[in-house]
């Protein structure tokens, strides 16, 4: 596979197994890894997850854990055991339950990478204003990632906007994978922080995650093949 596929994620934000495989059948060769995330796994649980496993596809569990650091940590013994290769945790989370679920992983025989989110994509600066956070996204960002960091966190999910901050600060001390990624000349539906894949690539994304962009499209593996072109033009 091609460093730049390997770098694309495809969100596999589909309602059942009979879908999520049919695109994952039809996507491979074509993306890096698929996430799979709350509806899906919560309707499916771990048998979709080595279902795609065992077509020789990476995964990206993305269940956005936040909970105590005790609960944490054996959600993420639980998912090392599926084999998954990148789990999602919240950075609001605080500093015990990254760390419990950094340790965690780092103790299991494959470690996933534990990434930490930091502002989700669809909120607004007005958004986080909203929620007591006297802070402009950038900043809130930033505030996490060193949360993260500092916790032993490997990475941060983050928008393209504060990565140029993220980068500047962190350099290669976190991997970057971001989400809310719109081709040009595609719908931006409920996402407000987005970049074409492009620009989320010269900006330092080591990774990125595309969903609707390419699950809604008439020929799936095409627009993912798109994507990987543009990754591969930034190098
Ligand atoms: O369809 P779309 O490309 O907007 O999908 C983006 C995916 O990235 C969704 O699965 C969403 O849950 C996820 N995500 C996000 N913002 C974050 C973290 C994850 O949009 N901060």
């Amino acid at each position: 596979m091609s460093s730049a596929r390997s770098r694309l994620i495809v969100a596999l934000d589909l309602p059942d197994a009979e879908s999520a495989l049919k695109m994952v059948n039809q996507l491979s060769g074509h993306a890096g890894l698929f996430k799979v995330g709350l509806e899906l796994f919560t309707r499916e649980g771990p048998s979709l997850v080595q279902q795609i496993r065992d077509r020789g596809e990476r995964v990206f569990l993305d269940l956005k854990l936040h909970d105590i650091p005790n609960t944490v940590r054996g959600a993420v013994r639980s998912a090392c055991r599926l084999g998954a290769d990148m789990l999602t945790v919240h950075a609001s989370g605080g500093p015990a339950m990254i760390a419990a679920a950094a340790e965690e992983a780092r103790d299991s025989g494959s470690p996933p990478l534990i990434l930490a989110v930091t502002a989700l994509t669809s909120l607004s600066a007005d958004d986080i204003h909203a929620l007591g956070v006297p802070l402009t996204p950038a900043d809130w960002v930033e505030r996490l990632a060193e949360i993260a960091q500092l916790s032993g966190a490997a990475g941060v999910v983050a928008s393209a906007k504060e990565l140029p901050v993220l980068r500047a600060k962190f350099g290669n001390g976190l991997k970057y994978v971001i989400p809310g990624i719109r081709p040009a000349g595609t719908a931006t539906q409920d996402q407000s922080r987005i970049a074409t894949p492009r620009d989320a690539i010269r900006a330092g994304a080591d990774y990125i995650v595309v969903g609707r962009p390419v699950l809604q499209a008439n020929d799936p593996a095409a627009a993912a093949d798109a994507i990987v072109e543009e990754i591969s033009a930034q190098g």
